[in-house]
């Protein structure tokens, strides 16, 4: 695994508890997911979005959950059938250049995690891929690690990869994005 993605056990500094306090996925996402609706988690780790998104899509809907990392995924798993929602979703590991998502998806996050890819300019690519026309990528970036003019730079790769800048919502200790396939 390259140096800079996240190892699985230093997920749990960041994905524990505590963060419900200031990551509260029903209030992030209650814009963007309804019922019904297949969504594509990128760089889920061990899914604290990924449950939060597949509460939000319903018995109808699926969450793709992506990750590198095969323990990431069981961990996800693992407590996705805690939450009572695992048959909602899809976990799948994927190559560290290539998210391996083939089906057409309505909805995409990636969280913390575009500054871990290799090459965010195919990132985008393959996730502007991904998404169906007019389907949105929210994208968010952790102050601190990543600098405002590093952020700014992704948000002018994502742009190239044909991802429009549409909104930046607030969202606790990140930079954000709202990105619109149009
Ligand atoms: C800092 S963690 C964030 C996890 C999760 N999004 C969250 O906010 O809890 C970054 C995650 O992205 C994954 N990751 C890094 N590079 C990736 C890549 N190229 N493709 C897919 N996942 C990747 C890592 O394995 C890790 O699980």
């Amino acid at each position: 695994m390259a140096k800079h993605v996240c190892p699985w056990w230093l997920a749990y500094t960041f994905d524990n508890p505590l963060r419900r306090i200031f990551h509260k996925p029903e209030e992030i996402f209650k814009p963007y997911l309804h019922e019904g609706m297949i969504a594509v988690d990128l760089g889920c780790g061990m899914g604290y979005f990924s449950i939060g998104m597949a509460k939000l899509v319903g018995e109808s809907g699926k969450i793709l959950s992506v990750d590198l990392q095969e323990k990431m995924l069981d961990t996800l798993m693992h407590r996705a059938g805690k939450a009572g929602v695992a048959h909602r979703i899809i976990p799948r590991l994927c190559a560290e250049d290539n998210i391996t998502v083939h089906e057409a998806v309505d909805f995409a996050l990636a969280f913390w995690m575009a500054h871990e890819t290799p090459d965010e300019s195919r990132f985008f690519t393959q996730t502007h891929a991904a998404l169906k026309k007019s389907a949105k990528l929210l994208l968010a970036e952790p102050k601190g690690h990543v600098t405002t003019a590093e952020f700014k730079t992704t948000l002018a790769i994502a742009g190239k990869a044909g991802l429009t800048w549409i909104d930046s919502p607030v969202i606790s200790l990140s930079h954000a994005a709202l990105l619109e396939k149009r």
